[in-house]
């Protein structure tokens, strides 16, 4: 069932709209003057995508920057390590880091879910299943 989600000019050329709708955190992404609906939260770590940056049809996440493929949902790329270049760090602070990247290693990236569009007049409407 499509839902009025937003207006068309809320979402501006190779920009993006969080939205809530039916219970679904969804991501309006506008490329090349078209409107995709994607799942809201990073299918790695929950990281809000809107936050991110959106190059073209590729969505990377603002966390750990994973990147997506918002035309469908497929998680193009895992995070990237962390690089600080070379700074030193204390050995208390490299050590903690060691062990995020450990615990980073183990945690799948997921692809995200992806929704039907179709704009009506002025409004972007978005069916939710
Ligand atoms: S939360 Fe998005 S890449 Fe980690």
């Amino acid at each position: 069932m499509f839902v009025e989600v937003a207006k068309i000019d809320e979402v501006a050329s190779g920009g993006m709209k969080a939205v809530v709708v039916a219970g679904k955190e969804i991501v309006l992404c506008n490329y090349d003057g078209r409107i995709y609906a994607i799942g809201r939260r990073c299918g790695h770590m929950n990281a809000p995508l809107e936050m991110g940056t959106l190059d073209g049809y590729i969505l990377t996440c603002p966390m750990h920057h994973s990147q997506f493929d918002i035309t469908t949902g497929e998680a193009l790329s895992k995070p990237v390590p962390r690089d600080f270049g070379n700074e030193p760090f204390p050995e208390s602070l490299d050590n903690y880091f060691q062990y995020l990247d450990t615990l980073m290693s183990d945690i799948k990236t997921y692809d995200l879910e992806t929704f039907p569009v179709k704009i009506e007049g002025d409004s972007v409407m978005v069916d939710v299943k």
